[in-house]
């Protein structure tokens, strides 16, 4: 997501702030800032590259030996010098970079407004600063006024903060997003990600959750949030910037992939009322009148993005009664649509820049359709031009092959799909339950899963010199068999179809042979019977086979290789089987020692018809 770089020490910040930040521009970014501590705070942000701030920064005089500085990537507030960090509060006394999400922001934000806070952005991080304003204000020291405005906040925070009144002091805290201090020689370094940092000093401290630390160019002590003193050892790294960069990762696929839990988490954040029982969309609320008279769903979106609106298809036709249809950003504008005012279009992207999609959005938007988008970057075409939505939190995508964004677009569509259901009471309030029950419980079960992928890797190499493979998944799953077969070829050139296991008979079983594998998605589930039956048949044509199963299934007189997953209700089952297959490309990739993370021919984002 974001980045974030602080120093305190005896050299002049600016430089330091802005080699960090061109360090950390490989994690995206929409616009940066930096505060340097002079005889007053002095700030200064820009929207678009690094390069932009490093313009404005001439311009303004810098001079400071302490500051923090911050690449924004949007998550709350569209990119513009305003939503850039760091943030102040209204006297202006500190100045504040957060990466994160405050959950509850917006009862704090109205708290704060009432008591006479004026606030210059739309972001949640700006609560933060006038939190701890307050409570400097009340003659608390920074270090006890960080602590206690952290107490009011709820959601996930890797934050420094810097004051005016206290010289060459940074504080730092961190709860579910990462901080590291680096230790150099009469100087400290706070960053988000070790790459910031790692050609400064390779002696590290890694702050855990629920830690505080006060840096000065003299030292850290480090607190908890309940102001117990906490003892660490400095860690050398060996890693270089390349490494730094992936987090220790050789390739920004494998990153990703393994980011999967948080993504699931970040995208479910604030979203599931456990206790209620309800989906809360906020991005929502401002058409819900529209949306309780649609009689229709259309979704658009391009490869792994129109894949994940399949899976839509089968989560709101099921959880919330209405008519989904799915089309392909690049073949609806060749159509005659039949679009009316209760026709809602659903836009999933991951950059929202996709030209397609976005020209599907305005086809809709002059048949005065309502139209929604589930996009991944704040601010991005589709973002602005969508009537309203749900952003996916998944983080920037590095990745040429999507991964976590394509599971946040699924954890997202079954939130809508809750959500609809309850909004036109299609959904029973048991079902509702059950299924944000079982949301919730996804990314330990995706952990489970990375945790074994040592499986994944053996069967990769096994087969790392097939030229063909055939994915097969029924109802939920032959959208996955499509995703499976798409990262394969994407990643590793294997050529792969994926079909849904009931068309097999109609074509494709022609191909097969001793030479040419599947991959079979058959959890035990409302079809696993009939996934059984198409497994014998391909059996009997000599094909070897490899099922993505749950534990337990008795599917061994069937495969030949077997990768189990744990089981969740029926609806949810392709997040979990989409791991194995992500991972399978991966691997693959890697045995024919290929980079993944550059394939051929491909770009992230088609921005072109
Ligand atoms: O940014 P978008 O989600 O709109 O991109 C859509 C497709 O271009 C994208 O999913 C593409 O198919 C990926 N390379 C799949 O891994």
């Amino acid at each position: 997501m974001c980045g974030i770089i602080g120093y305190v020490g005896s050299k002049q910040a600016t430089p330091i702030l802005l080699k960090g930040l061109k360090a950390l521009e490989y994690r995206g970014y929409d616009s940066s800032g930096l505060t340097v501590q002079s005889d007053r705070l002095v700030t200064v942000r820009a929207v678009g590259e690094v390069s932009e701030l490093v313009e404005r920064v001439q311009h303004v005089r810098t001079q400071g030996t302490a500051g923090i500085a911050h690449t924004r990537w949007a998550t709350h507030g569209i990119p513009s010098v305003e939503n850039a960090h760091p943030h102040a509060d209204c006297a202006g006394g500190i100045s504040v970079v957060h990466n994160g999400i405050i959950e509850n922001h917006i009862e704090l934000r109205e708290e704060l407004i009432a008591r006479g806070h004026v606030f210059a952005s739309e972001t949640d991080s700006e609560v933060i600063a006038h939190l701890i304003e307050e409570r400097l204000s009340d003659c608390r020291p920074l270090f006890a006024a960080v602590r206690e405005s952290l107490a009011r906040v709820r959601g996930t925070y890797g934050l420094v903060v810097i004051s005016k009144e206290i010289p060459q002091t940074l504080i730092a805290a961190r709860m579910g997003s990462p901080l590291v201090i680096g230790v150099g020689d009469g100087e400290y370094f706070i960053a988000s990600d070790p790459s910031a940092i790692i050609e400064q000093t390779k002696d590290v401290i890694f702050l855990d959750d629920g830690e505080l630390a006060a840096v000065t160019s003299e030292g850290v002590s480090l607190m908890s949030l309940d102001a117990q003193e906490i003892q660490k050892e400095t860690q050398q790294l060996d890693w270089d910037i390349e490494t730094a960069t992936k987090e220790g990762n050789p390739h920004f696929m494998l990153k990703e992939i393994l980011e999967q839990p948080q993504v699931i988490e970040n995208s479910c954040r604030g979203r599931i009322d456990l206790i209620e029982g309800r989906a809360v969309l906020g991005g929502l609320k401002e058409v819900e009148d529209r949306l309780r008279e649609i009689d229709r769903v259309v979704i658009v979106g391009c490869g792994s993005a129109y894949y994940a609106g399949l899976v839509g298809e089968y989560l709101i036709e099921d959880l919330a009664g209405i008519p989904v249809e799915v089309e392909l950003g690049s073949e609806y504008r060749y159509r005659k649509p039949i679009i009316t005012e209760r026709t809602v279009v659903l836009a999933i992207s991951q950059s929202g820049e996709t030209a397609d999609t976005l020209e599907a959005i305005r086809e809709a938007k002059r048949k005065n359709a309502l139209t929604l988008g589930i996009i991944n970057t704040v601010g991005s075409s589709i973002a602005r031009e969508t009537d309203a939505g749900v952003y996916c939190h998944a983080g920037p995508e590095i990745g040429v092959a999507s991964t976590k964004a394509f599971v946040s677009q699924l954890a997202v569509l079954s939130l809508v799909g809750v959500y609809l259901g309850q909004l036109r009471g299609s959904l029973s309030d048991r079902n509702a339950g059950a299924t944000l029950a079982a949301l919730y419980e996804l990314p330990d079960q995706v952990q489970e899963i990375l945790n074994d992928r040592n499986l994944v890797t053996q069967t990769a190499k096994k087969y790392s010199s097939i030229e063909n493979c055939l994915y097969l998944g029924r109802s939920f799953h032959a959208p996955i068999a499509y995703e499976g077969a798409l990262k394969l070829k994407e990643v590793s050139y294997v050529h792969a179809e994926g079909y849904s296991s009931g068309e097999m008979k109609h074509g494709p079983i022609a191909l097969i042979d001793q030479g040419f594998p599947s991959i079979v998605l058959c959890p035990e589930d409302s079809v696993f019977e009939k996934n059984c039956s198409n497994m014998q048949e391909l059996r009997a044509r000599r094909g070897p086979l490899i099922g993505i199963t749950t534990k337990g299934a008795q599917i061994d007189h069937l495969v030949d290789a077997r990768i189990d997953i744990p089981k969740t209700i029926e609806c949810l089952q392709p997040i979990l089987s989409t791991i194995p297959l992500q991972l399978f490309a991966y691997e693959m990739a890697i045995a024919r020692k290929l980079n993944p993370d550059k394939p051929r021919n491909l770009a992230k984002s088609v921005t072109v018809e």
